[in-house]
């Protein structure tokens, strides 16, 4: 039995090496254009020492559930915390956005119930629609008016879930989130925001895009990570005082869990500061994607306009993309190809990441050498058809 397994997943994985779609684990090296650390924070001093602090005071592990021996008053002040950043009744913190996403969409939306979501949603809100016992149907992307005829058309169901990222992790871009408020709001919907990829970068203290689209009464939950322009791991689903109450009775992904590190909610603590005190970090981040956009549109490489720091550059098929990032690692820039499944197929792409330590000149720098390398790629393409 365990013999044909064998076969079966070492015949899976020849064919991914055939497709340029087998995966390697690769450590960092070269100039960051990949990582989620936008502003910097993952490295910050002030971050590492609270973390420091707080592994001398309290240990590493938490040595149980939250509901158990796992509860420390670090995670009930970094929820406080947050639950003021964001403007929301209460927070709860969970050990990765992932399990947060599965967490939210698990407890609340049951068999009764439709959860309506973006079909470039992130993995964990698709997974956490899947086990999910609602229905769930997916609208296209960003499209406002295919969200509309769903929540027209779609009738008899005692609550209705609309689901979107804020910013869209491989898309970079931003949905129409005041369309979506209102029509969540005319429809008696509940919004859900997965403010992943905005929170510490976006809104005027920082929490993100519900805060700078000012729709904050209109979203019933929304969940930030702490892994990305935070710089630390974990996430928050923030809202109701009674739906957080609810989701620590119940959210499995929470209560069968052992609670992360207590030296996490320190470090958070010491990135919520830096956000909220230093305004410039994420105003200069956003100059500095703006001004990365703008070449690369000088030099002619397709790239929608905006400030998002996540920048993607559609190049097709997997071969492609996959050869153009490692010509760029070979130059000493860390740029990682995204390839089906992650992105659909026939939509393989560089997903090109700013952050606030890039200089201008490095990002002059990359766009010429990008050039070069997509230039050469459409070359090898011609040749070899
Ligand atoms: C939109 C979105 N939601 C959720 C997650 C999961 O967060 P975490 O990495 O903390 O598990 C990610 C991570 O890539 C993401 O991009």
């Amino acid at each position: 039995m365990s013999g044909s397994l064998e076969g079966r997943v070492t015949g899976e994985l020849r064919a991914l090496d055939q497709q340029r779609l087998r995966r390697a684990l690769r450590a960092p090296s070269g100039i960051d254009l990949s990582s989620n650390d936008y502003l910097g924070l993952a490295d910050h001093p002030l971050v590492k020492q609270q973390m420091i602090v707080a592994i001398e005071q309290d240990g590493c592990g938490s040595t149980g559930s939250r509901l158990l021996r796992g509860q420390r008053d670090a995670f009930a002040s970094i929820e406080r915390t947050f639950a003021a950043f964001r403007h929301a009744d209460r927070a709860l913190y969970f050990s990765s956005g992932y399990l947060a996403n599965l967490a939210v969409l698990t407890t609340f939306p049951g068999r009764r119930d439709l959860i309506v979501s973006d079909r470039a949603n992130h993995a964990s809100l698709r997974d956490g629609a899947r086990l999910s016992k609602a229905k769930h149907v997916m609208f296209a992307h960003n499209d406002a008016g295919a969200l509309s005829r769903i929540l027209q058309s779609q009738t008899g169901h005692d609550e209705v879930f609309v689901v979107t990222e804020s910013l869209f992790s491989m898309e970079g871009d931003i949905p129409p989130l005041h369309d979506y408020a209102e029509m969540c709001r005319k429809a008696g919907a509940l919004l859900i925001v997965d403010e992943a990829h905005a929170v510490g970068i976006f809104g005027a203290r920082g929490s993100g895009l519900v805060e700078e689209h000012g729709i904050g009464r209109d979203v019933f939950l929304t969940i930030s990570t702490a892994g990305k322009a935070l710089g630390v791991a974990g996430a928050f689903v923030a809202g109701p005082e009674w739906a957080i109450e609810y989701m620590i009775q119940g959210a499995r992904p929470f209560v069968f869990s052992t609670a992360p590190p207590p030296s996490l909610a320190a470090a958070i603590g010491a990135s919520l500061t830096i956000v909220e005190k230093e305004p410039d970090r994420r105003a200069d981040l956003r100059a500095k994607a703006r001004r990365l956009r703008a070449r690369l549109a000088d030099a002619g490489v397709a790239v929608a306009a905006g400030d998002s720091p996540i920048v993607p550059v559609i190049l097709g098929s997997a071969e492609r993309a996959q050869a153009v990032a490692e010509a760029l690692q070979a130059d000493g820039f860390d740029v990682r190809a995204i390839r089906p499944p992650t992105v659909p197929a026939g939509t393989a792409r560089l997903r090109i990441s700013v952050n606030v330590h890039l200089s201008d000149a490095t990002i002059d720098r990359f766009v010429v050498v990008l050039a070069a390398a997509l230039e050469r790629s459409t070359q090898c393409r011609a040749v070899s058809s």
